[in-house]
């Protein structure tokens, strides 16, 4: 069975590293991106995760951001955050990679965390970069500093990642005897080159294995906190 294969690999490996996405939170409430349910369903991201669109459609990419930083008032991680967190305690789990700008990995009790795509629980001004508090970007005030639009932190598409997390989730990778991939549909890049950059051994965990079953050694088609919750470990 692959989960006793995946169990047996998780506990030999003596340096695991977690990539997860937006189906690690799907089932604490936060929609995902690419599922029929997702943000990109019903918005073009052009429209509201681009520079182009905090520049041009500043209301637009305002509301977008206010209305998913208000939603994480209602949602909290789950029973899956919780177990990678706990793997992490017990020395299994050496890294978790995320995409996800939620924090939940944090807040779970996830130590070593890499935020690839940022975070959507900080603020900064898009002009001068000085932080700003996150009521200042809820109530659409300009930056104290220089008068400039308040953003998130969060990685706009056509922005670079940040070099210092991405530089030590891909050395950790690359050094990493095993890579378990959970919940993302691998669509964006560079994140999505990452998996294949180990030496180490592959496993996938996704509701929609199909398009990338072929490149890892293990897939486990399913629910993140049914699948995580079901590992014997
Ligand atoms: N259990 C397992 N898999 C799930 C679950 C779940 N409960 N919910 C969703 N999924 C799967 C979906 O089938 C999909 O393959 O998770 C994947 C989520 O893919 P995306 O929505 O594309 O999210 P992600 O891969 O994280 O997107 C990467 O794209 O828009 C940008 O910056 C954004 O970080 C995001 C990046």
């Amino acid at each position: 069975m692959t989960n006793e294969l995946l169990s047996e690999w998780l506990q030999s490996s003596n340096s695991t590293v977690i990539l997860t996405g937006a189906g690690m939170s799907t089932e604490s409430g936060v929609p995902d991106f690419r599922s029929t349910s997702g943000w990109w369903k019903n918005i073009d991201p052009r429209t509201v995760a681009t520079t182009e669109a905090l520049a041009q459609n500043y209301s637009l990419f305002h509301e977008f951001y206010k209305m998913r930083i208000e939603n994480l008032e209602k949602v909290a991680p789950h029973e899956g955050h919780q177990i990678l967190a706990d793997w992490e305690k017990r020395g299994i789990v050496s890294l978790v990679a995320t995409q996800n700008v939620d924090g939940f990995h944090q807040l779970a009790g996830s130590q070593r965390v890499e935020e690839l795509h940022g975070s959507i629980r900080s603020i900064r001004c898009h002009r001068c970069e000085k932080a700003a508090p996150i009521e200042s970007f809820l109530h659409k005030e300009s930056c104290v500093h220089c008068g400039g639009k308040l953003r998130p932190n969060v990685v706009l598409f056509g922005e670079n990642l940040p070099q210092v997390s991405w530089n030590n989730a891909m050395e950790a990778i690359r050094a990493a005897e095993l890579v378990l991939v959970i919940g993302t549909s691998l669509e964006v890049y560079p994140v999505n080159q990452l998996p294949m950059m180990t030496k180490g051994k592959t496993a996938y965990i996704n509701l929609d294995i199909a398009h990338h079953a072929v490149q890892f050694d293990l897939t486990i088609e399913g629910k993140v906190k049914e699948v995580l919750q079901q590992l014997p470990l």
